[in-house]
């Protein structure tokens, strides 16, 4: 087996997976073009390539393509393209004229570019395992979440909110097992900025401890809403979480001057450390994908890594 890392920042996260990391080089010609060379044999190996996508994303994703590219054509027996975070999977639909479906794109661009099999974690719409005509695997958070929070369910009058109808599903789950009551909130989207309004709650938050579970927090305009619509309506204290802690644009501004008692996230995407409030804490995913790549190696299931014991949606 050989894991192969893709840039610099990712490196802590390979590192903690406790694989021998294989050796590549990549630069850029002057014409803006990048090269990759692969510095060992990989002739029949099973390879995982792990690539985080973090900006700057294109770059990232054509690296990624173009060491897969590489791969196939120095006989590589089987590539994996790990992607802790799958990018551009928010266009996931045909939802207005004109408009395409990058999830599915990206999807093509790797069956394309050789992969054969993908590693992600968390998709933001389920569906896009649908979208690759190669095997995938979907790793899930929810439990590491589910641990760190545990503690602070068990205080009593905590609620799970979730921040859109379409992330209620999931809350049910982690009220479920944290055995906690739900609320949602009425959260629209105008247009394709990265506005979002958060108008009512729909449950009970009053004098209660919320926790809001997201997929992944961009911008931070829906967690922000999100907080300040908890808090109009009477929420004791506010803890936010997701998987994939994006944090974009003015995401951590909004978090230091938000109401929330903490912010915690993966490190699927890397934080980098200018990036690094007190607010925020980071919880080592990295433990899990290197079960699942083991998993894969060995011609393993990997279902026990992600296998809702209780209902599935
Ligand atoms: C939306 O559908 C997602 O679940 C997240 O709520 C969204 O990606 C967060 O984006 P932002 O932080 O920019 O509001």
């Amino acid at each position: 087996m050989l894991v192969i890392q893709l840039k610099s920042l990712q490196r802590e996260f390979v590192k903690k997976l406790e694989f021998r990391c294989g050796q590549k080089e990549a630069f850029k010609f002057k014409n803006d073009n990048t090269f990759v060379k692969i510095l060992e044999t990989v002739r029949e190996d099973d390879v995982f390539v792990v690539q985080t996508t973090m900006p700057p994303v294109d770059e990232r994703i054509m690296e990624l393509l173009i060491t897969v590219d590489a791969l196939k054509r120095a006989s590589a027996k089987r590539i994996t393209a790990v992607l802790p975070y799958y990018p551009y999977s928010r266009s996931d639909k045909k939802d207005q004229p004109r408009i395409p479906i990058t999830a599915k794109l990206l999807a093509d661009m790797l069956v394309t570019a050789g992969v054969d099999r993908v590693l992600t974690c968390d998709l933001h719409n389920p569906a896009i395992q649908g979208f690759m005509n190669i095997p995938s695997d979907q790793l899930k958070a929810k439990d590491i979440l589910i641990s760190y929070f545990k503690p602070i369910a068990q205080s009593g009058n905590v609620t799970v909110v979730a921040t859109d109808a379409g992330s209620s599903k999931k809350a049910y789950k982690y009220a479920e097992e944290l055995g906690t009551s739900i609320a949602m909130i009425d959260k629209r989207r105008e247009g394709n900025d990265d506005r979002a309004i958060a108008t009512h709650v729909i449950g009970e938050v009053k004098d209660n401890v919320c926790i809001i579970f997201d997929d992944e927090i961009d911008t931070g305009g829906s967690i922000l809403e999100t907080i300040n619509v908890l808090k109009q309506n009477g929420a004791t204290k506010i803890y936010a979480a997701c998987t994939h802690g994006i944090l974009s644009g003015p995401a951590i501004e909004r978090v230091k001057n938000s109401n929330v008692e903490e912010l915690v996230i993966t490190n699927t995407v890397p934080l980098p450390p200018e990036k690094r409030i007190d607010k925020i804490r980071v919880l080592d995913i990295s433990p899990l994908f290197g079960q699942a790549i083991l998993k894969i190696y060995n011609g393993e299931g990997v279902g026990d890594l992600f296998e809702d014991k209780k209902m599935e949606f």
